[in-house]
């Protein structure tokens, strides 16, 4: 007769630097730093600061407790790590005019503002200083072209930093699916509830087509879970926007994924298009939302022809794995293949080019906008009709406002 199995112990995975940060206020606290606001000097942030400010509140950015002084900043630009040696690959900073820095000092509490007027935090100034913008650019983004949409918000983004710790006083608002919002201490507890002690977290800023599918179900063959993780926060203009996209990923989760395996969650954090460093501040970032295994696929977080096809995987020959403290998962490109009929890789295919179905993401939305359904070797056909009436809805609404006179042109700073 054999044993009964004990059950098996499920702990989550350690987070970056050892400790989840918690910068949200509890009430007492949130509601002395209410009554003092309007006392204090005011920094509206912008969009990608917002984003930043949620990340840092609720942990997903541990160890970071704010935004980064100049120690921090200098040694992520540079070495990829912070002044303390732990791994780090993206600066996370907040940047104002030099007029504006002028009225700031070292020590003082700033309200920081978001575009719906909501104060979302205090930053605890310990350091305002100023940088080399085209470093930042060559070495986290490896390009000074400010056609690069990482490097274009590097040039515009305020020439004064303000670095320090934030206490934060509640998280932006989220307009899409709130409850769908998780933080990494929600999705740790969900985890251990389902008893999965590996779990692959995929990022993504696209609709899911056949190539995601293939490598998230590849990935969930040797885990216990899926966090399906999109990207909701601000991404460039022609990436298909977040409300089509969460539609997309509800239809196949609902039609094409075993539902006790997957979990999804939005993720609010905005996109660098940084490639290869960004692909490692993905998964660090996932980490810390208790995943254990991270998917980088072809040209992760790329933009362009910036990047090389495997450059976001090459980078993390450079980094000691337990440095990283999550397994990156690395795949090849994948695609339909005809002669084996199903998905395969450049790895795994028999066939030829002309065996592939591969299609450009131009190529994609040209057929979208027109009604044309692209061929279901390529996506799923109810993901199809999604981001069909999506592009519709979209372009009825762009007819409707060139019917009206022009907007105020948006300024710099939200
Ligand atoms: S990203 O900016 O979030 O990386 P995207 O949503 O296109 O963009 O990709 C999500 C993940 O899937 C990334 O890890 C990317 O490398 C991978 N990926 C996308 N398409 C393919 C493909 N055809 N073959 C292999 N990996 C892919």
């Amino acid at each position: 007769m054999t044993q009964p199995t004990q059950p098996r112990k499920v702990v989550n995975i350690s987070p970056h630097g050892g400790t989840l940060v918690n910068r949200l206020a509890d009430e007492t606290t949130r509601q002395e730093w209410l009554r003092k606001v309007p006392r204090l000097p005011r920094v509206n942030v912008l969009l990608r600061e917002r984003c930043d400010l949620e990340m840092l509140a609720i942990g997903a950015y541990s160890p970071l407790t704010g935004f980064m002084t100049r120690a921090d900043y200098d040694s992520v630009v540079r070495h990829m790590r912070l002044a303390n040696g732990l791994l780090w690959s993206i600066p996370i900073t907040l940047g104002v005019s030099p007029e504006q820095a002028a009225g700031f000092k070292e020590g003082d509490d700033i309200a920081l503002f978001d575009e719906l007027g909501d104060c979302l935090a205090i930053l605890h100034l310990q350091e305002k200083y100023t940088r080399d913008k085209k470093l930042e650019a060559r070495e986290v983004y490896r390009t000074e072209d400010p056609a690069h949409p990482g490097v274009d918000y590097v040039y515009k983004q305020g020439d004064v930093l303000l670095g320090g710790p934030i206490t934060a006083l509640q998280r932006p608002r989220h307009e899409l699916y709130p409850e769908l919002h998780y933080t990494p201490a929600q999705l740790r507890q969900m985890f251990v509830e389902r008893g999965w002690r590996r779990i692959v977290a995929f990022q993504t800023r696209n609709p899911i087509h056949r190539a995601h599918e293939y490598l998230t179900k590849c990935a969930l063959e040797i885990v216990d879970g899926l966090l399906i993780h999109p990207l909701v926060g601000e991404t460039k203009g022609d990436d298909v926007p977040a409300p089509i996209r969460v539609k997309s990923y509800q239809v196949m989760l609902e039609k094409y994924y075993p539902k006790d395996r997957v979990i999804l969650s939005l993720w609010g954090a905005s996109m660098r298009y940084g490639g290869p460093r960004e692909a490692v501040h993905h998964a660090l970032v996932r980490k810390n939302y208790g995943c254990t295994h991270f998917i980088v696929g072809r040209d992760h977080a790329g933009v362009g022809k910036y990047y090389g096809t495997y450059d976001a995987q090459y980078i993390f020959d450079e980094i000691d794995p337990a440095a990283l403290g999550i397994t990156p998962l690395f795949f090849e490109h994948t695609f339909y293949c005809r002669k084996s009929g199903g998905m395969a890789s450049y790895k795994t295919s028999p066939g030829t080019a002309e065996d592939h179905v591969t299609l450009s993401g131009t190529k994609v939305r040209e057929m979208l906008t027109r009604g044309e359904i692209p061929p279901p070797e390529f996506t799923r056909p109810e993901v199809a009709q999604v981001l069909i009436e999506g592009y519709r809805a979209m372009a009825a609404q762009n007819d409707k406002a060139e019917a009206r006179p022009p907007a105020k042109e948006p300024t710099a700073r939200v």
